[in-house]
């Protein structure tokens, strides 16, 4: 589907949404007079997110070594074949054009920093996710467990943080070390309106 013909479909979409929400009336929830709630099923389905200490990874695993298969089909063509390319022209038209996923370390502090999952991520566990959650652009959810944990490998692998036969899985990826793990402002609880904020400081 070309960006013109999705454009339209999507706008399509909601003329037909709105529509619609007359006949949702018909099932309201008690809260908001809208819709209904959301059974245990839908939000379990919904519930993916993996925090920085990853216990809520699924059991599964693995290694770079599997993870640059799948990166050379289904990840390649926009990201380059080692993850350090900047993105092909082509892709621009798309909106968001992504920056290079490996390399940059050290460059944060200077006039050009390049961000990527090695030089800028502070969690390998929150690659998990992103990757899950987000791609291959425009076909999220399609891969597997052991397929997330594969490409994460190979990412950490290129990006010079582990080896290519290191399994990564629920144990070993929260015990990754990123390089720029200590590199953020930490957050200050006891802030409160009003007070000056710190310099970088922005909540
Ligand atoms: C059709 C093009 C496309 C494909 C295929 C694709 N990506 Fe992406 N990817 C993108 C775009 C565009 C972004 C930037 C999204 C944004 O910033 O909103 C991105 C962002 C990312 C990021 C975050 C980069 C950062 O520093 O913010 C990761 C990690 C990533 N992709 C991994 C993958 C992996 C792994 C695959 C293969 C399973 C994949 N991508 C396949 C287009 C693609």
């Amino acid at each position: 589907m070309g960006w013109f013909t999705m454009h339209y479909y999507c706008r399509n979409l909601l003329v037909l949404t709105l529509a619609l929400t007359g006949a949702a009336a018909v099932a309201q929830g008690p809260a908001y007079q809208r819709g209904r709630n959301a059974t245990e099923e839908e939000i379990r389905a919904w519930d993916i997110s993996i925090g920085p200490d990853g216990k809520e990874l699924p059991p599964g695993s693995g290694t770079a070594t599997e993870g640059a298969q799948i990166y050379a089909q289904k990840c390649a063509a926009c990201h380059g074949k080692t993850g350090a390319e900047i993105h092909p022209a082509k892709l621009t038209h798309m909106g968001g054009a992504p920056g290079p996923l490996v390399g940059g370390v050290g460059t944060l502090s200077s006039s050009k920093p390049v961000k990527t999952v090695g030089s800028f991520w502070p969690y390998a566990t929150i690659l998990w996710d992103y990757i899950r959650r987000g791609m291959p652009e425009f076909r999220p959810g399609t891969l597997t467990v052991n397929e997330v944990y594969a490409l994460t490998a190979f990412l950490l692998f290129q990006n010079g943080i582990i080896k290519e036969k290191d399994v990564m899985d629920a144990n070993s990826l929260p015990k990754v070390q990123m390089p720029n793990r200590d590199g953020f402002v930490p957050p200050k609880p006891e802030w409160k309106p009003g007070m000056k904020r710190p310099l970088g400081y922005y909540p």
